[in-house]
């Protein structure tokens, strides 16, 4: 091997690292054939060229799949990705092909057909002006026709060959009404992911029963709502939120313990411990028991499930609890969990607001983050 050629070598080596240096934006170029069929590939090599006119340029391998169909197309879309675009990069970059990468994202075509991602950081539509290969790639520079940009400062970060900082540079503050069964069962964990890619948004939480969590967000006086379904929401926009399932929590050496499975007529002969007045459960509860003509038999009324499981563990009573909480109880303490033989103990769980698209920028990334969790 020649001096010139170990030196050439050792360049593109060092090249290699050099640019794993360089942090970029990642995005997705998108277009599509005349006879609509879709390509994108994930792209890091975008730049702006100049203002005037609107110009930008990408670099795309010549063996890349979306070359060809580029070049005759003549037109593409950028679309640069947020945080909550991660599981596209793969996707665009060889884990899919062809049509099926556009299976993930929100995609949407324009009125001429190319395609575009919803919910990206901007879409830059472009016609192409001038194409130079050079090396492996085509130099493509693009006339900017369209631009759509969403509110959130949210880049998506490609650096040392990886992605970087996925954390949103979104600041703001959210206030969320939202009723106990949300709190216990999802809640922690779906704003423990929402705090870590959205460090900057300050989250207030307040707990109401759903009736005055419905109350709250028509009033303003909270933004975002999570309520158990049930109360009349009115004007406002509702999205479903998660679903869960009533079962039974029976003292261990109760009559039920040792079943596994019991109508709730049969519930209503002994003693319950129920949630407080205004709670969807003891709502529920009550309904049914007054349809079936029968006396819903509530001795004692307490306002949260550990204080609910405790009365129950000491003999006091019955009472109804979400499945996902029932199941944590029973391994810490003497109760025992006992399903129950209805339709209604299935409930939906869901977000409220006023109007999605008056929610300031915050709260909407966190109801767009609850709604995708929800899938
Ligand atoms: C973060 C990232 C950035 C990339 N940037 C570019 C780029 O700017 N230009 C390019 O031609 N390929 C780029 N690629 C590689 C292509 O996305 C990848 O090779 C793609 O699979 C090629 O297209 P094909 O599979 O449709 O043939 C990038 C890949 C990743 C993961």
């Amino acid at each position: 091997m020649s001096d010139n050629q170990t030196n050439s070598g050792a360049v593109t080596a060092e090249f290699k690292r050099a640019m794993r240096r360089l942090a970029s934006t990642v995005t997705i170029i998108s277009t599509a054939d005349v006879n609509g069929n879709r390509y994108g590939m994930t792209a890091t090599a975008v730049s702006s060229v100049s203002m005037d006119p609107p110009s930008l340029l990408i670099c795309v391998n010549q063996n890349a799949s979306i070359h060809a169909p580029l070049l005759e197309r003549g037109a593409f879309c950028i679309n640069v990705l947020t945080t909550e675009h991660e599981e596209l990069v793969n996707a665009f970059s060889g884990r899919l092909t062809g049509s099926e990468r556009f299976t993930v994202g929100e995609w949407r075509d324009d009125a001429s057909g190319i395609p575009y991602l919803d919910g990206a950081q901007c879409n830059l539509v472009c016609d192409i002006d001038t194409v130079m290969p050079f090396g492996t790639h085509s130099i493509i520079i693009g006339l900017v026709t369209g631009v759509r940009v969403a509110e959130g400062i949210t880049p998506l970060i490609y650096a040392d060959g990886k992605l970087a900082a996925s954390q949103s540079l979104t600041t703001g503050h959210v206030r969320i009404a939202a009723n106990l069964s949300s709190i216990s069962e999802f809640l922690p964990q779906d704003l423990k992911s929402f705090r870590a890619k959205n460090p900057l948004i300050r989250i207030h939480l307040e707990e109401k029963v759903s009736t005055a969590v419905v109350s709250a967000v028509a009033e303003n006086a909270a933004d975002v709502g999570l309520i158990t379904e049930g109360p009349k929401t009115g004007e406002l926009k509702v999205f479903p939120y998660r679903r869960d399932r009533l079962v039974l929590v029976v003292p261990s050496a109760h009559p039920l313990a040792a079943r596994d499975i019991v109508s709730f007529t049969e519930t209503l002969a002994f003693d319950y411990v129920g949630l407080h007045t205004g709670s969807q459960i003891n709502l529920q509860v009550q309904k049914v028991a007054s349809e079936l003509d029968q006396p819903f038999k509530c001795r004692m009324q307490v306002t949260s499930y550990d204080a609910l499981c405790f009365m129950i563990e000491a003999g006091l009573g019955i009472g109804m609890v979400p499945e996902k909480i029932a199941q944590t109880y029973a391994k810490a303490l003497d109760v025992r969990v006992v399903k129950l033989d209805e339709d209604w103990v299935e409930r939906t769980l869901a977000i409220v607001v006023r109007s999605y698209e008056a929610l300031p920028v915050a709260a909407k990334r966190l109801v767009d983050h609850l709604r995708r969790l929800s899938a």
